[in-house]
């Protein structure tokens, strides 16, 4: 099979904080059920992380189910930057670090791609040094990373930040990190994904007490077993891990995107339809589904990787609260939001895992929502039906929110912002097309759209 190197100088737009560089829209035409079966691809969240833990092993990795995402192909331009050799085959990625001998990645890349930095545990471990620009904050939050620097320092890393760069080196003449008991102030995806990564060429044993269990963080260690680290407990909140010397080639399939498959029962369950999803593994999606089921949306397991929506007779309005996994995630609230803007009654959404994920709110309400904001929650008053409108995501949850709610609304939405939506779904225009959904890509001239400039909140 022929592959296609992932290049360093490949340009892709700039996805993180200019939406208005991508000048291609969404126009929806709303009120169409969908129906058939629905393909859910690898988990970005774990995608990308394994491609970071790719850079613990000197042979080569083979990651399969990778989906087609820029976030994807940004963190291939990292790796190659660093010297390690990246290939595209059909849906999966070959990762070879054997020449890998960068420390320093670099700033363009890692502020537009927060999970670059997540590499600096790897880095370290393998190079005895790394140099990582701070990620920065993004549209949903501040997002620090000082759980991250504070337990790579108690494994015996210096780590200082100076103009923006966090450098980071093993003490004097240690060779590897050394094994530490870690207390994580809170069950931080990324910094407990940082520090395992850090933990499986360390010297000793390393505990990751108040660790997050997110299914994402258990596939990282799995796909690092695969490579000969020794990790117990991931997916609860001690993950013991004995540090080894080397880690050796792989052949690893990553989870279904538990994101994706939940952003799909939404727009199964606003626009009254029968859909399947699979593969999914539906105990990730156990929160979800559960918050479905209570708002009166049918879900039935079809099989071990199958799930099937079908239409409500009444939406009721409910309470969520985002919490770490395996809470109901974060991820999915704003599409949730969505449904719940046509929900029978009152429901009250309180994010409390970022400051600043909710500014979909406003753009809701452009589609006909009665959403109110105050702090971290938000107070939707359900209305009978939505009415299309153009509107823009502010982040890429937010995006695809507007596209879920799009799809119930009334007449046409034109959706902005589709660089956000790129960055974390594999091709979801064509995939909703395929489910009977009224969707095309243009350009904004040829959408012919009237945008309001962003609303501040
Ligand atoms: C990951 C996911 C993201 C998801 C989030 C929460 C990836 C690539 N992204 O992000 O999609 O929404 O988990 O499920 O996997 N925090 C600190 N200090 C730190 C690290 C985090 O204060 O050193 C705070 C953050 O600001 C945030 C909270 O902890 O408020 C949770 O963040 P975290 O779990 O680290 O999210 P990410 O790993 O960045």
């Amino acid at each position: 099979m022929e592959g296609r190197l992932i290049n360093s100088s490949s340009s892709l737009p700039d996805t993180k904080s200019a939406p208005e560089a991508d000048s291609s829209v969404l126009q929806i035409w709303g009120g169409q059920p969908l129906r058939g079966h629905v393909k859910i691809s690898g988990a970005k969240n774990s995608a990308l992380v394994i491609m970071a833990a790719a850079l613990l092993c000197p042979e080569d990795c083979r990651i399969r189910n990778v989906p087609l995402l820029a976030d994807v192909e940004r963190m291939g331009q990292v790796l190659t930057t660093l010297g390690v050799r990246v290939e595209r085959q059909d849906d999966a990625l070959v990762i070879n670090a054997k020449d890998f001998s960068t420390s320093k990645a670099p700033y363009e890349l890692v502020t537009q791609l927060r999970a670059s930095f997540f590499a600096i545990g790897a880095i370290l471990a393998r190079l005895g040094i790394a140099q990582m620009p701070l990620p920065g904050g993004c549209a949903i939050g501040a997002r620090p990373v000082d759980l991250h620097v504070r337990g790579l320092q108690a494994m015996g890393a210096e780590v200082q930040i100076e103009h923006g760069i966090c450098n980071a080196h093993l003490h004097g003449n240690n060779r590897r990190l050394q094994g530490a008991k870690i207390y994580l102030d809170s069950p931080s995806v990324g910094a407990t994904e940082t520090l395992m990564m850090a933990a499986t060429l360390a010297d000793g044993e390393t505990v990751l007490e108040n660790a997050a269990r997110e299914p994402e963080v258990v596939d990282l260690a799995n796909f690092c077993i695969s490579m000969g680290a020794k990790i117990q407990g991931a997916g609860t909140s001690t993950i013991t891990i004995q540090g080894v010397e080397k880690l050796h080639s792989t052949d690893y399939s990553i989870i279904p995107d538990r994101i994706e498959a939940g952003t799909f029962l939404m727009a199964g369950a606003i626009t009254g339809s029968e859909i399947l999803l699979s593969p999914v593994v539906p105990e990730h999606l156990f929160p979800v589904i559960a918050k479905l089921r209570e708002v009166g949306i049918p879900i039935f397991q079809e099989a071990a990787d199958c799930l099937r929506v079908a239409p409500a007779s009444v939406i009721k309005a409910t309470n969520i609260e985002t919490l770490p996994h395996p809470g109901f995630p974060t991820d999915v609230q704003a599409p949730f939001m969505s449904l719940l803007a046509i929900a029978e009654g009152d429901s009250l959404i309180n994010e409390t895992v970022f400051e600043n994920r909710l500014r979909h709110a406003s753009e809701l309400n452009r589609l006909g929502a009665d959403i109110r904001i105050k702090g971290n929650v938000a107070f939707v008053r359900g209305v009978p039906m939505l009415s299309g409108a153009p509107v823009r995501g502010t982040d890429l949850r937010a995006a695809a929110a507007l596209v879920v709610a799009g799809l119930a609304a009334s007449g046409k939405t034109t959706i902005k912002g589709l660089s956000f939506l790129d960055r974390g779904y594999d091709r979801l225009d064509l995939k909703l097309q395929q489910l009977g959904a009224k969707i095309q890509r243009l350009s904004e001239a040829e959408a012919g759209a009237d945008f309001a400039p962003l609303s501040e909140n």
